[in-house]
């Protein structure tokens, strides 16, 4: 089967990364998009920060094959774990996933910010909160690492009688970060539990691609108009222009297509992605 270069990829260790995906679908409604989701290794929140890397980099050897336009680390751990290094490694923007630290510094009040484990041992992370804490000083932020939920999340979404709810953390706070992906397809439930707002990064995340999209877009068509945008950018093309094929095996991928967007799905699990996908977000 062969998939056509010059997409947007997605990537996470599971089904979280799905609903940004979806986030930013509404924003981008033409787009070739890819999902890598490695469920096959999910949950990575209590996996040791090597394995993650590892784990991440062969997601993004297959982007770099597919000249991705951007990518998304549609995953809070991955970004803590290793962000910094895959910019430096690859030349296509690299867009990150971050609790919703400043939004809910800047409301003020008690916050708990529900993360996995390796997010909340991360160097990254704590120095968000760091910074959030110094710019808004009447912010009383706890970052709380909730170890179970993502993979409970992961492995029982859908069956009704299961309890997730039973996985949070006690306590009154003022607002909930959910600093993890998976987190949010239990939004509604959080916000249930706790009475208060519940704040997540989806919309943040879309709205940055959507201005890089839009930043490279301009930088393609101004080399393009003086002769050399083949030969600087080879993969920013304009999707139906100019495509470029490539051939994976069979059994790494499948294809969803919906209106005038795209999905290929990638990996090991692009079967149950796929199914979840269709279930959970396509009208
Ligand atoms: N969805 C991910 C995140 O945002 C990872 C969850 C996990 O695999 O533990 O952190």
């Amino acid at each position: 089967m062969k998939i056509v270069k010059g997409g947007i990829a997605f990537f996470d260790s599971g089904i979280g990364g799905l609903t940004v995906l979806s986030a930013c679908r509404k924003y981008l409604p033409n787009e070739l998009f890819y999902y890598y989701g490695d469920n096959h290794h999910a949950p990575y929140g209590n996996l040791p920060p090597k394995k993650i890397r590892r784990y991440v980099r062969k997601a993004f050897a297959l982007f770099a094959r597919l000249k991705v336009r951007a990518a998304v680390v549609a995953c809070n751990t991955a970004t803590a774990v290793c962000v910094e290094e895959l910019r430096k490694r690859y030349s296509f923007p690299i867009i990150g996933t971050e609790p919703a630290v400043f939004t809910a510094a800047k409301m003020g009040g008690k916050t708990f910010i529900l993360t996995t484990r390796a997010t909340y041992e991360s160097e990254r992370f704590k120095g968000l909160c760091e910074e959030a804490e110094k710019r808004y000083p009447c912010a009383n932020l706890i970052p709380i690492p909730c170890d179970q939920l993502a993979g409970a999340i992961e492995k029982h979404l859908g069956e009704s009688e299961y309890d997730f709810t039973s996985l949070l953390p006690r306590g009154k706070p003022d607002a909930v970060v959910l600093g993890c992906t998976h987190y949010i397809y239990i939004k509604e439930e959080v916000q249930r539990f706790y009475s208060c707002s519940v704040v997540d990064g989806n919309e943040g995340i879309a709205f940055r691609l959507r201005k890089v999209l839009e930043k490279a877009e301009k930088t393609t068509t101004k080399l393009q108009k003086i002769g050399r945008g083949r030969e600087t950018q080879p993969h920013l093309t304009t999707r139906g222009k100019r495509r470029t094929f490539f051939t994976l095996k069979r059994e790494n991928c499948s294809k969803n297509t919906t209106k005038n967007s795209e999905i290929v799905f990638l990996g090991k699990c692009k079967v149950v992605n796929k199914t979840q996908y269709e279930q959970m977000f396509v009208e």
